[in-house]
């Protein structure tokens, strides 16, 4: 990996990843795609190359590839679980014909692709608890039909042309660069940004609802990771579950408040959210990621809570 293109970096993800690899390839060139309306700002437009990278214009990905011989593609277009409800027609052009104009791309200029899937990915039927790497997969939201049809064109690519695909499931992701738009996790990012901010918060998921979260520094440690690994070691490749806490809102409150006593939360729990958390798993087993790649995440909740709270008085310039 030394020519990344990034596609989404100015999102959640792709706003941490793109200074990451900046940091550890200073030697590659690491574009910075975006969409008009998402420009890149501050240090991710100066630090580096971008460009504008809309997934549903393959030429245009093409031509990107080709200018800075670009061999690794982050695939980091994507609607949110909850936005994707709402507009479930541009979901599936942007994560399904998007992610086909990356392959076809990918296939014919020899680049890497990472595309994450998540815990969307799953649905009712699969076990919610210790949820294996190789299980149901019927997800009842748009958001993870196209996440499972990720995973499986994702694969159909690595065998029938060899294209080196690779992936991992994301859980909840919790950050203080970026917030997440629109998705069923998206609580526990915001909750601290309240809490930090000595604001109530309005908590739309259910006390009671557990679904596996990881902070982004882990996050991006198996985004990296997992396009380093050994392919000799992988028997799977798209996706890996990857795992490093569980807990529901109540949990994480009394957590928050063990740190800042006066934090208060209320419920109005959203129907919508409510019930795309409620098919997915509780608990993610990641065995498979870890025999077959070495990963371990860092993180838990009380190491993540700290970071956040320090972090965010920091950006917030709050004592
Ligand atoms: N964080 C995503 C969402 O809530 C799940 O991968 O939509």
């Amino acid at each position: 990996m030394k020519n990344v293109l990034v596609i989404g970096s100015t999102g959640q993800i792709g706003s941490e990843l793109t200074m990451k690899l900046r940091r550890e390839i200073p030697e590659g060139n690491i574009v910075a795609g975006y969409i008009p309306g998402a420009e890149p700002k501050g240090v991710l437009l100066e630090s580096g190359p971008s460009e504008i990278a809309d997934v549903r214009d393959g030429q245009q990905l093409s031509s990107i590839v080709d200018r800075y011989k670009i061999d690794t593609i982050y695939n980091l277009a994507a609607l949110l679980s909850a936005v994707a409800e709402k507009k479930p027609l541009l979901a599936w052009d942007i994560q399904m014909n998007g992610l086909l104009n990356i392959l076809e791309v990918a296939r014919e200029k020899g680049c890497a692709v990472f595309t994450p899937s998540s815990i969307g990915s799953f649905g009712p039927e699969t076990p919610k608890v210790n949820t294996p790497q190789d299980t149901i997969q019927r997800p009842r939201s748009m958001y993870g039909v196209t996440k499972v049809a990720t995973e499986l064109l994702s694969d159909y690519y690595y065998h029938k042309y060899g294209v080196d695909t690779r992936s991992v499931r994301f859980p909840g992701l919790i950050s203080n660069v970026t917030l997440p738009g629109g998705g069923t996790t998206d609580y526990a990012v915001e909750i601290y940004y309240a809490a930090v901010k000595g604001e109530e918060f309005v908590c739309p998921i259910a006390a009671g609802t557990f679904m596996d979260m990881m902070y982004m520094p882990d996050a991006l440690k198996a985004a990296v990771e997992i396009m380093h690994a050994d392919p000799s070691r992988l028997i799977h490749r798209n996706s890996f579950n990857v795992a490093s806490m569980s807990f529901d809102p109540e949990i994480l409150a009394a957590k928050i408040r063990s740190r800042i006593p006066e934090f208060r939360m209320r419920y109005e729990v959203d129907p919508m959210r409510e019930e795309i958390a409620q098919s997915w798993p509780d608990k993610l087993d990641d065995s498979c990621a870890r025999a077959e790649w070495d990963w371990a995440p860092s993180y838990d909740l009380d190491s993540m809570t700290d970071d956040m709270i320090v972090s965010l008085r920091k950006k917030f310039g709050i004592e």
